[in-house]
């Protein structure tokens, strides 16, 4: 069994060995998870794993049984409304192409899990292995910022 944002999923034998990222695009039609380099650098189909940041090119069907994952499709509300972190991507015009996006947002959530007020610094350092080839990184990082201000106003 893996949950995948919410959903419980039976895995049969035949999946056990397939790329994870491969599952939930072409099995589970979940592409927000883009498959760029497919070797684990450029980071494009990072999902979360126990909201942890993950190469799902680098993990097999069965590296995730007894897991839950969490695609960039699981951040949004049922109305379409958007996550703060994604909101903020947008806000702070971090988005050209989007195709490093979902990556780049799920990275992201996994520090500010971690650290509701993370330095810019942190933020770079979190994200480090998200490459981007549009926007830059100073946007990003401003999204991030900005996201964080939002999620956790109180801690301020
Ligand atoms: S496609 Fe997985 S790290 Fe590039
Ligand atoms: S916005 Fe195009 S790769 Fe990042």
């Amino acid at each position: 069994m893996i949950i995948v944002n919410g959903h419980k999923h039976k895995i049969s034998e035949a999946l056990l060995d397939k790329p994870l990222s491969q599952w939930l695009r072409e099995d589970l039609f979940l592409t927000g998870v883009k498959i760029g380099c497919e070797i684990g650098v450029c980071g494009s189909c990072t999902v979360l794993v126990d909201n942890q940041a993950r190469r799902s090119c680098k993990m097999l069907v069965k590296d995730a049984v007894g897991h839950e994952i969490i695609t960039i499709e699981g951040l949004s509300q049922q109305d379409g409304t958007l996550h703060p972190l994604q909101q903020a991507f947008v806000d702070a015009g971090a988005i050209q192409c989007g195709f490093c996006t979902p990556g780049m947002v799920l990275s992201a959530l996994a520090l500010l899990m971690q650290n509701h007020h993370p330095t810019r610094s942190e933020i770079r350092q979190a994200l480090k292995g998200n490459l981007c080839r549009c926007t830059g990184y100073q946007q990003i990082v401003d999204a991030v910022e900005l996201a964080a201000r939002i999620m956790y106003p109180e801690t301020k």
